[in-house]
């Protein structure tokens, strides 16, 4: 299968001596995140002690995994970077393009209509680059690495905030903007700020009706979705050893919920079971070997308040099941409390839908569990009160589930199985029953519930819960229903109280699959043609940016001064533009649309210096580019914040915006504006944001002068004929100088390619 053994056969070969290093130069023994981040430094051996939260690390990454809907920008960047291969082993999912609606089959055959041109140019790209392919149908992104690619004590980034889910395999891995995995796929580093540390001691059991779920609720509810930011969580103690890989892989994914870099477990049996039980005996067989290196040292776990930043303890035996929710995933009630809360505050108790599934919770011991609170439903005679509907992680779960009769429960209370893809979980649901201003609940075993996340509604109340808490909620149709302590009435009338559910880890006769859906590159893929119809509306090839002329810019007009928050999503919106993240021209006519212009507070109102007419932010780019005119953007504080979204630079660019001059950027933000040639400054006294005008003209005088930490000064020149003369700061070095001159940073390593 599509693993790389000697890939990981290296990486466990340097990681003993590494790790003495660091240990050595930290002078402490070392947490696992520790272990695995000074084992994967660019530099390769460590030279240097690290700041957590402060210090900025080149990292060497192990593996790359792309979903098709970020796919789309990176890989249509990549092609820029003139490389013939990808340099790290990569894959592409395709599984946020398909739309539940019907069923599995339904659905796929339309989404392969609907998405064809998509889906063919990323097979395509990834047959001529040497990137595995998995195909529409084959499965959720972090299922199908998790059961094929992740392996202990690994590093890997992924375009996808879940890429995290990976950690239940005992992986650092961490989601991406796609500038970062073009990067990697091109053979640069991947720069990352060293994270802190957040340890969380689990000690006893899971029983009854807790779940591996239930663990991560009950973090969310302590943390916050704030509460990981910039840290990695690492479990440890014999509870974390009772739990089966999947259940610490489910615990892993929603660390995306509450901000964490990313989540992991130190190596253990139960993923020595898992890889196993996954036809990875050589990847078990090689871990054996390296196993203190794949955990946290003893000393580390025996006193962790010394060496965490914060730790966190939680007791398994007595751990409560939890429903999180509505609208966010921290707001944690234990079952049977929800009731009350719910009245109090107009939450629908009636539920309409139970969805179980995704890449959160879809494995063997999911689906068994759930089964058999499904198969008591039609054992104690229970019509269950709201719909059914399952979302299988991937194909080998499903044809494995399907072959041992535990999807046919379901389909015995009439649920959809929905096709091995993301579905729901990312709004990819045409949902027929809930339309209007009609407040619903739900409840789902999948990861966020931000207000429209699954259907589009923002009535939808929806609450996360373990798969069979789900189904035990869904069977009742209330979100007051506590299964541990209440009974239904069944169909002849009688009390009936539902068991406790009884799962198995793996599957006793091993996983199984026809067509798993896995495409390998061709060897050589220089003769592979990449498709892309020029009449797309959702593809465009790009097109390299301008150099640099090496001359002063003259002349630049004012596009937008921004009002206050000006996040990625101001800059770039999502929602329906998602269409559009392969097709930079018409994804730009978003440019810029939801930032508020400083002079009348509005949002996609400015003026058109040459017309002195108001109009949107993208027109009134385009007019400035068609008269070859270059545009500046100003900005308030931490420009450019929320998510690490290429777009948010590459669409300015696109639009002939050459330089953004803020009071300060997120520092993403600012790297990718450097990343796509573009000056990204600030004011060196940010009281000089007022002195920029509507319908100022800016001449930067000395970029000929351009180097490191030499601040630039630009001419403002204001319409009544008076100028200002404007410091602005940068923090170029001189590889990042060099981008700008190239015009971009694959320009750059494009020109290296050549030469
Ligand atoms: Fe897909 Fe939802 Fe997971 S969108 S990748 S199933 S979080």
């Amino acid at each position: 299968m599509a693993f790389d053994i000697e890939m990981i056969k290296g990486v466990y070969k340097t990681m003993g001596e590494r790790i003495d290093k660091a240990r050595s130069l930290t002078g402490k023994p070392l947490t696992l995140a520790e272990k695995i981040l000074y084992s994967h430094l660019d530099e390769g051996m460590p030279t240097q002690v690290f700041q957590r939260g402060k210090s900025y690390v080149d990292f060497k990454p192990d593996r790359i995994a792309c979903q098709d809907a970020t796919a789309q920008m990176a890989l249509l960047q990549f092609m820029q970077a003139g490389k013939p291969k990808v340099a790290v082993p990569t894959t592409v999912h395709c599984d946020h393009l398909i739309q539940a609606k019907q069923g599995a089959k339904k659905d796929l055959i339309r989404a392969n209509k609907t998405s064809h041109e998509v889906f063919d140019f990323l097979e395509s790209v990834s047959n001529k680059y040497g990137i595995g392919f998995w195909k529409p149908g084959a499965g959720i992104i972090h299922q199908v690495v998790l059961e094929n690619y992740a392996f202990p004590g690994g590093m890997m980034i992924g375009t996808d905030s879940h890429t995290v889910n990976a950690g239940g395999l005992g992986m650092v891995a961490i989601g991406v903007g796609g500038a970062d995995a073009v990067d990697v796929m091109a053979g640069m580093p991947w720069e990352l700020k060293f994270p802190k540390l957040i340890g969380v001691k689990l000690t006893g059991k899971l029983n009854g009706w807790t779940a591996s779920k239930d663990v991560i609720l009950k973090v969310a509810g302590i943390l916050t979705v704030k509460g990981g930011t910039g840290a990695i969580v690492e479990y440890f103690g014999e509870g974390a050893k009772n739990l089966s890989c999947t259940g610490k892989g489910t615990i892993c994914n929603m660390g995306a919920e509450i901000g964490a870099t990313t989540s992991t477990f130190g190596y253990d049996d139960s993923m020595e079971r898992f890889l196993r039980a996954t036809d990875r005996n050589d990847i078990a067989d090689e871990a054996n070997k390296v196993r203190e290196h794949l955990t946290g040292d003893a000393e580390v776990y025996a006193a962790p308040e010394k060496y965490f930043d914060q730790v966190i303890e939680i007791d398994l035996n007595t751990l409560r099941p939890h429903l999180n929710g509505p609208f966010t995933p921290d707001l944690a009630t234990p079952v049977g409390e929800l009731g009350e809360k719910a009245i109090k505050n107009g939450w629908p108790i009636k539920v309409d839908w139970g969805l179980i599934g995704s890449c959160t919770n879809s494995s063997y011991e999911d689906l068994t569990r759930a089964a058999s609170i499904a198969q008591q439903a039609i054992d104690k005679k229970l019509k269950p009160k709201s719909d059914f509907g399952i979302n299988p992680g991937s194909e080998q779960i499903r044809f494995t589930a399907e072959r041992d009769g535990l999807l046919s429960v379901f389909e015995n209370l009439g649920a959809t199985i929905f096709t091995n893809a993301c579905g729901p979980c990312i709004g990819q649901w045409d949902r027929s029953d809930a339309q209007g201003d009609k407040k619903n609940t739900i409840v789902h075993s999948f990861n966020r519930n931000f207000s429209k996340r699954a259907d589009g509604n923002p009535n939808t109340h929806a609450f996360v819960g373990s798969p069979e808490m789900v189904a035990a909620i869904a069977i009742s149709g209330r979100l007051d229903f506590d299964p541990m302590n209440d009974t239904l009435l069944n169909e002849d009338g009688q009390e009936v109280k539902l068991d406790e559910p009884r799962g198995i880890e793996l599957p006793p006769e091993g996983f199984a699959v026809d067509d798993n859906g896995f495409l390998a590159p061709d060897a050589d893929g220089s003769g592979v043609q990449i498709k892309v119809n020029p009449e797309s509306e959702r593809l465009e090839l790009l097109t390299p940016f301008q150099p640099w002329d090496g001359k002063n810019i003259t002349g630049a007009k004012l596009l937008i001064k921004a009002f206050g928050k000006c996040t990625t999503d101001h800059i770039s919106m999502a929602g329906p533009w998602l269409r559009y993240r392969g097709h930079l021209d018409n994804i730009s006519n978003n440019t810029l649309i939801g930032a508020v212009n400083a002079y009348n507070k509005q949002t996609n109102m400015v003026k058109n210096q040459l017309t002195g007419e108001y109009g949107a932010v993208p027109d009134t780019a385009r007019a400035y580019k068609k008269a070859g005119i270059q545009s500046i953007v100003v900005g308030d504080h931490n420009y450019g914040e929320g998510s690490s979204r290429e777009h948010a630079a590459m669409q300015p660019r696109h639009l002939g915006v050459i330089a953004v001059l803020v009071k300060s950027f997120a520092r993403i933000h600012e790297t990718n504006l450097k990343k796509q040639g573009m000056l990204g400054l600030t004011f060196a006294n940010e009281a000089d944001y007022d002195k920029i005008k509507e319908n100022d003209t800016f001449d930067f005088i000395d970029l000929v002068d351009f180097a490191p930490e030499k601040p630039l000064a630009i001419l403002v020149k204001h319409a009544d004929g008076s100028e200002d003369t404007i410091i602005a700061n940068h923090t170029y070095n001189e590889s990042q100088i060099q981008w700008f001159r190239e015009g971009s940073a694959l320009n750059l390593i494009k020109k290296e390619n050549v030469a």
